[in-house]
């Protein structure tokens, strides 16, 4: 099934100016974007979107971190998005994800890992909508 999910290029990477080598890896693995922004979150709005980690130790600075400097999520559509999305993205740490993934090739650290993706169908949607609302989204899903 067709479906979406939320990627989000972090702030290390957007000052690594990878942007668009990030872009391009989502569109040459199949998927339509269907809404992208280039913006600053506060360390509120982080700590909102990142509420379901409050309780983990390393909580504290990954608001600092998503809020340190400007940030790109991609709300992006393809079949089996969520999965295929975090292959392509590899593990979490970027020393133990696959060679030829995007945190691989731009990751710095467990910390610093380039790039976010959405682990569930149901994530992807609270996720999307907060960055988005329903009319900056093109529905490629037909
Ligand atoms: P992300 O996929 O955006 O989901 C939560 C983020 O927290 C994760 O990427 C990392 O940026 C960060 N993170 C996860 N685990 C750790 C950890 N053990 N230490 C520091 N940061 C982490």
């Amino acid at each position: 099934m067709r479906n979406r999910t939320l990627a989000i290029i972090k702030p290390d990477a957007v000052s690594k100016n990878v942007i668009g080598e990030i872009v391009s890896m989502i569109t040459q693995a199949g998927f339509k974007i269907s809404g992208m922004k280039l913006i600053k979150i506060s360390r509120q709005q982080a700590g909102v979107f990142y509420e379901i980690h409050k309780d983990r130790p390393f909580y504290e600075e990954l608001l600092d971190y998503m809020s340190s400097g400007p940030i790109v999520p991609i709300a992006i559509e393809k079949e089996n998005a969520v999965e295929d999305y975090r292959k392509l993205i590899g593990a979490t740490d970027p020393q133990k994800a696959a060679e030829g993934t995007v945190r691989k090739l731009y990751g710095q650290s467990l910390a610093f890992n380039a790039v976010h993706g959405s682990d569930s169908d149901e994530n992807a949607a609270i996720e999307t909508a907060f960055f988005f609302s329903h009319s900056e989204l093109v529905d490629n899903i037909r």
